[in-house]
């Protein structure tokens, strides 16, 4: 029977106690993680979220009452024990922080019995995702996950302290809205009272924030859940935590110095990290030059060169035909890798075919001097020279080339760029390079919608020198938007906000909206605009992304405590579910869809 707290307090965590400690009486409480019956004696490894603390029986101290209740612990019951702390009877365990002292029994309580769990709660799991997230409350368990879980705790205390220093009122913002123009699909939540109308969850509190600079509050912050109904990656959740916030009367440089300061001041308190100011800061033109990617990871070099103007004209096909169609030829040189066997380059083309490319050239440079590449039989030895050279490909280099419309070329290089990266080890894990990327493009082309989009969204500012190409060539004006990225993963991102009516129009004209269309859609964003808006900027933190980070997880489910599955769905809970014929009456909702087959892809 399980027994109660009654008369008993808890004086200390598993792993508080030390050597410092030793021939006091104390009460710890937790889950066993191991029973060892050795005859007349019975070691429990007790663990609770501090760590791991042995508690020694042994009859002559705890009684046969007591005695008997050890013999019955199995993993996961959770007990409570007093007794004194001592130096270990047996040999110190280096591999625990209490490994030199044990507690030896005198009272013991069970409160509370445990079947066999699933799985072993234990560190670095070799159970499969599956099983772990259906059982997520035993998972949770696990020291490793508690660490991240811990640390995430302590990234958040550490911001929003930093935060209330510099002046940021943290204020809620709703969870049912209209739609934001974050460019996600919405989740939607039916309206009973309005039948036929619908919330959406936000997307970010994007609009909110805004008003909130309208009306005076001048800076604001808010640990803000967002919703958006996008496919799921590695590090995208289909709900997630933004460290949101904007500020009045600033400009980028003032955002970005903020920033700065904040990222510092976690990274030192949360986990001893020292961070280098200023970050370095790179254009979006030039991240996509030698990185082909707005989010480079420059924990190593491998850069990007620009082979166009060496190879134009020359005999071979493929280059020169993209050339002549506007696009461009750029090139990688992996380092040492001439030898990489042909096996193993193939497997390159068809990773460069996943991210659009119709091919992948390649040349070594043999230790000889000679070349072994897939088109060399199509140009002169000298026109193969200068493209060696423009490379400065030397003897064991492997260079590799794409051909194509820039964008796709840039996608290429640069996916190719950060597997090359994985697979030859180049990748310097103990670093955290912090990098600004600024100077986005405002509008980006949509083959698909046949108009300009904004790259952001529609209320960011465009940078004063551009503005001159609005109509004449849009793609051209750059955004006063920026991205902070940490070793190749886009942390945060923001901008300065339009705040004049007649750029906002114009905006909205280019984006394609008509005049009602804008008004439909945010009409009291544009009507708040009338009564005296500050200048005003923000950014916001994608949370789990950079505990993620700075906890080491490669997955940001892992310091997410009940994440969802690449198909939207909980393993745990099950949801979504359906709902009772009643529910769906009262919301006005008839459900047309076939009941899709009861199939849960993998995570
Ligand atoms: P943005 O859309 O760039 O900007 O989002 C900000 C950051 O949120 C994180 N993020 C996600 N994390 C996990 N799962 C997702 N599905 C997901 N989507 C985004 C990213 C991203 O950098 N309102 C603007 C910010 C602003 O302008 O102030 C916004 O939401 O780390
Ligand atoms: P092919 O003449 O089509 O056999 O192509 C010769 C070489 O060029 C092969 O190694 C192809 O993978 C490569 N290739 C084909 N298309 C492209 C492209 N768009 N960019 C770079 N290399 C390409």
């Amino acid at each position: 029977m399980a027994e109660s707290m009654k008369g008993w307090k808890r004086t200390h965590r598993c792993a508080e106690l030390s050597l410092q400690n030793v021939g006091e009486e104390v009460t710890v409480m937790g889950w066993v993680q191991k029973q060892r019956n050795k005859g007349g004696i019975i070691f429990v490894d007790l663990r609770d979220r501090s760590g791991i603390l042995q508690i020694i029986f042994e009859e002559n101290d705890c009684g046969a009452e007591a005695f008997a209740k050890a013999e019955k612990m199995r993993s996961e019951f959770v007990i409570a024990v007093a007794g004194r702390v001592e130096k270990r009877s047996g040999a110190v365990n280096e591999n625990l922080k209490t490994g030199e002292i044990e507690v030896r029994a005198g009272q013991v309580r069970i409160l509370s019995e445990s079947e066999t769990p699933p799985f072993p709660v234990e560190a670095d799991s070799k159970t499969k995702e599956e099983i772990r997230l259906k059982y997520r409350y035993l998972d949770l368990r696990r020291p490793d996950i508690q660490a991240k879980l811990m640390l995430r705790s302590r990234i958040v205390s550490e911001m929003r302290s930093f935060m209330a220093d510099e002046g940021f009122l943290e204020i809620e913002t709703p969870i049912l809205c209209k739609s934001t123009p974050e460019g996600a699909r919405d989740y939607l939540v039916p309206s009973r009272v309005h039948p036929g109308s619908f919330y959406a969850l936000p997307q970010s509190p994007q609009l909110y924030k805004q008003l909130l600079m309208c009306s005076g509050y001048d800076r604001y912050f808010q640990i803000a859940r967002c919703f958006r109904d996008e496919d799921l990656r590695a590090d995208r959740q289909p709900e997630f935590t933004q460290a949101d916030m904007e500020l009045s009367f600033v400009d980028v440089d003032d955002v970005i110095e903020v920033n700065e300061r904040l990222i510092r001041h976690v990274c030192k308190e949360a986990v001893g990290i020292d961070v280098q100011l200023p970050l370095p800061r790179i254009t979006w033109q030039e991240a996509m030059d030698r990185y082909g990617s707005d989010k480079p990871d420059t924990r190593f070099a491998m850069e990007l060169t620009d082979v166009s103007d060496t190879v134009a004209g020359c005999g071979f096909g493929v280059f020169t035909s993209a050339l002549e169609n506007g696009g461009s030829v750029r090139g990688l040189n992996v380092k040492g890798q001439a030898e990489m066997p042909r096996k193993k380059i193939d497997a390159l083309v068809e990773f460069a075919k996943g991210y659009g490319a119709k091919g992948l050239a390649y040349l070594s440079v043999q230790a000889d001097g000679t070349y072994k590449s897939s088109f060399a039989k199509f140009m002169t030895p000298e026109e193969l020279e200068r493209l060696v050279q423009a490379m400065k490909g030397e003897k064991g280099d492997l260079l590799l080339f794409a051909a194509d419309k820039k964008d796709i070329v840039y996608s290429v290089l640069g996916a190719l760029r950060v597997e090359l990266g994985k697979q030859l080890g180049l990748i310097d894990e103990s670093k955290f390079n912090f990098l600004w990327v600024v100077e986005f493009p405002l509008l980006e082309w949509s083959d698909e919608e046949n108009r300009f989009m904004a790259m952001h969204h529609p209320f960011t500012m465009p940078m004063e020198e551009d503005w001159q190409y609005i109509d004449s060539d849009p793609g051209r004006v750059r955004a006063k938007a920026y991205d902070i990225v940490l070793n190749g993963v886009e942390l945060g991102g923001g901008s300065v906000r339009i705040h004049q009516d007649d750029i906002q129009e114009k905006m909205f004209e280019v984006l394609g909206f008509t005049k009602e269309q804008a008004w439909s859609q945010f009409g009291f964003l544009l009507n708040a605009f009338k009564y005296g808006v500050p200048p005003h900027a923000g950014l916001a933190y994608g949370l789990d992304r950079f505990v993620m980070l700075l906890t080491g997880a490669d997955n940001i489910r892992e310091v997410i405590a009940f994440p969802k599955i690449k198909d939207a769905s909980c393993l745990m809970t099950e949801a979504p579910g359906t709902v009772d014929e009643k529910q769906l009456e009262e919301l006005c909702i008839a459900v047309t869809a076939e009941k899709k087959e009861d199939s849960v892809e993998g995570a």
